[in-house]
């Protein structure tokens, strides 16, 4: 199978009441570690790269390890996806690379521009058989260069996304309804809660319309207690509860975005590596563990908080 848009998943994950998973990809050991744990689950997947992913792998890596992943997965369908895409030209660059869909995050500018932006890239993307996800509201939290501080982030407004899916013609929308990015997304000690009274007026307004949601790690503590064990210091590290999770897949997300838990596993995984094998220098042995631990997460979630197993 050849890379698919979103598309034909959404409609399944709609109908089906589960969501397909959205991972980072930044070098080969994640890929393969994700791809594996889909292809052994027939579970749908996006691969997604962020602008800063493709400064770092440059654009052509990432792209050919995951043409390397349909070759390896003939029996899964993948996208390839960019990850909070931040301008027309960041699109369209994607789009020429073979991306089949992109985000355009126009969330920061005022609706109207948003509005403008989206469609710009709407069109390009549409012309070239590329789907394209657009975001209204702001979710907290670090993603590229951008840190958006918890006073300057706010819920999507339901009242907006009729007028905003009708004026851009985009084919998914990422919402905030309390999720934000990176490992601390709330108050230790606090009991966090998803926004689902938004949730839920969003699908009314937009029946049968794919939503996504972003910064959706769940923060794992078992990664978190071993990087702190083995050098590491994140104290408060605290993830969205994947049951409220499962509920949002259950309903009109049909996409759930996940790159702060791969990256605790892996990290976790190469500290304690370091730790117990402080003569070991080769690389392939502390990221063949580091990938395998990646792989049984992902198949965690595909499992047990997406639902996407056995949906490919
Ligand atoms: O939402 C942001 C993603 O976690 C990607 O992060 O921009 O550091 O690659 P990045
Ligand atoms: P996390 O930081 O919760 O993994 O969010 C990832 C994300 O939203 C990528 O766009
Ligand atoms: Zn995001």
């Amino acid at each position: 199978m050849a890379l698919v848009t979103s598309t034909e998943m959404f409609k399944k994950a709609y109908d089906g009441g589960y969501a397909v998973g959205a991972f980072n990809v930044n070098n080969m050991e994640i890929v393969q570690g994700i791809t594996e744990a889909c292809r052994e689950e027939k579970a749908p997947v996006i691969l997604q790269v962020s602008k800063g992913a493709r400064a770092y792998a440059n654009r052509t890596y990432l792209v050919k390890m995951v043409e390397a992943a349909v070759i390896e997965c003939p029996e899964i369908p993948i996208v390839l996806h960019l990850d909070h895409g931040d301008s027309f030209e960041t699109c369209k660059s994607c789009i020429d690379d073979g991306f089949t869909s992109v985000m355009i995050d126009a969330s920061s500018k005022p609706f109207a521009e948003n509005i403008e932006i989206t469609k710009q890239v709407v069109e390009y993307a549409h012309d070239h058989g590329v789907v394209v996800e657009a975001e209204l509201g702001a979710l907290a939290g670090v993603e590229d260069d951008v840190n958006v501080s918890a006073e300057n982030s706010h819920y999507t407004r339901p009242e907006e996304v009729e007028e905003f899916v009708a004026k851009t013609g985009c084919d998914s929308l990422a919402i905030a309804i309390g999720t934000s990015h990176g490992a601390y997304k709330f108050k230790p000690g606090t009991n966090p809660q998803l926004r689902f009274d938004i949730l839920e007026e969003v699908s009314k307004k937009l029946p049968g319309f794919p939503i996504v949601l972003h910064g959706s790690s769940s923060v794992p503590q078992n990664y978190v207690e071993m990087i702190n064990a083995h050098g590491g210091k994140m104290p408060g590290a605290i993830g969205v509860p994947e049951e409220q999770l499962r509920e949002a897949a259950k309903l009109a997300v049909c996409k759930i975005n996940i790159d702060s838990d791969l990256r605790l596993a892996m990290t976790g995984t190469i500290r304690q590596y370091f730790d117990e094998h402080p003569d070991h220098f080769d690389p392939r042995q502390y990221l063949k563990p580091a990938r395998a631990n990646i792989k049984e997460l992902v198949r965690h979630k595909l499992v047990d908080v997406l639902g996407c197993a056995g949906k490919a």
